[in-house]
Parts: structure tokens; C-alpha cells; sequence
């Protein structure tokens, strides 16, 4: 085996902790889906799809490394909003946790030396980075529009949505 105890049971954790991200979203996308707010429910809708894919990263290196796959409890997400700027400003105080958590499994990974696994978070490092950016770009531009104008946010959503496919890389092209 090929990672420590340690390590494993904090990506166990981590296994948790994407997949309760990826909850949060699914629920953020209904909301906005009831609210009549169609892109923003796409987008995240999409994001609880990339928070699934982050727990199926963290589940297959366990796997390569010869570790045991544990999957916690997921606790429920939060399914009230007041306002869009409430759901979106939540989703940016996640992203700000889950970047707090691969922090201190990077640290981890350094303080045992265990390179490969460094290699392996450095990924989620640039992630967590675009996933912040974006998430407080869109929490601007909610705030900007207001609650009466999200119809602007609709259409700069669609308008970022359909530049990512011309344009992959672009920002909101997670
Ligand atoms: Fe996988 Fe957005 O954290």
C-alpha cells in the first residue's frame, strides 16, 4: 500500500466532502429551476456534476495507491435560499471550504513526503483556485444586477456557457 493511513482516511473525508458538494449544488439548481432561472440552474447543475467527478477522482487514486475506499455520511445540503445572491454567495463560501480541505491534504502530503500524492492534489489546487474565481465573479455580477434584474444574469450565464464550448479555458469553462 502505497499511501499512509493518514492520507487515506483525510481523502476518505475529502470523498465526503465532494460529493456534499456536489449535493449542495444539485439542491442550488433546483432552486434556481423554481425560481424560473433556467441557465443558472444549468450551470449548477453542471458544477454538482464536476463536485462528482472530484469524489471519483479522490475514490480511484485510493484505488491506484492500494488504500481502502470508505465513503462518510453525506449531510443534507441547504435547500432554502432568500435570494439568488444568498445560493450563489453559499456556493462561494463552499468553494472557499473545499479550498481549505485540499490544503490541509496537500499538507499532509508534503509532511510525509508522499510526491506522488502531492502530484495528485496539484490538480485540485488550480481547481479550487478557478472554482473561487468564478464563483465570486458570479456573486459580482449577481449583486450588481440585483434581485429585480437576474434576467441579466441569465444571459451573462448563457453568454460564459457558450463561450466555454468556443472558447475551452475561458473563464466559466470549468
Ligand atoms: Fe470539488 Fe468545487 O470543489
Amino acid at each position: 500500500m502505497m499511501i499512509s493511513e493518514a492520507l487515506n482516511a483525510a481523502m476518505n473525508r475529502q470523498i465526503g466532502n465532494e460529493f456534499g458538494a456536489s449535493l449542495q449544488y444539485v439542491a442550488i439548481a433546483s432552486h434556481f429551476a423554481g425560481e424560473g432561472l433556467m441557465q443558472l440552474a444549468a450551470r449548477f447543475r453542471e458544477q454538482a456534476t464536476e463536485e462528482r467527478d472530484h469524489a471519483l477522482r479522490f475514490v480511484k487514486y485510493i484505488e491506484d495507491t492500494g488504500g481502502g475506499v470508505a465513503i462518510p455520511a453525506i449531510p443534507a445540503p441547504r435547500s432554502e435560499f432568500a435570494t439568488a445572491a444568498d445560493a450563489v454567495s453559499h456556493s462561494l463560501e463552499q468553494e472557499k471550504l473545499v479550498t481549505r480541505q485540499i490544503n490541509e491534504i496537500m499538507a499532509l502530503a508534503v509532511e510525509e513526503k508522499d510526491f506522488a500524492a502531492q502530484n495528485f492534489l496539484n490538480w485540485f489546487v488550480s481547481e479550487q483556485l478557478e472554482e473561487v474565481a468564478n464563483m465570486d465573479n458570479l456573486l459580482k455580477v449577481v449583486r450588481r444586477a440585483g434581485e429585480q434584474n437576474l434576467v441579466y444574469v441569465e444571459a451573462y450565464v448563457a453568454n460564459q456557457a457558450s463561450r466555454a464550448v468556443a472558447e475551452p479555458g475561458a473563464a466559466g469553462a470549468e
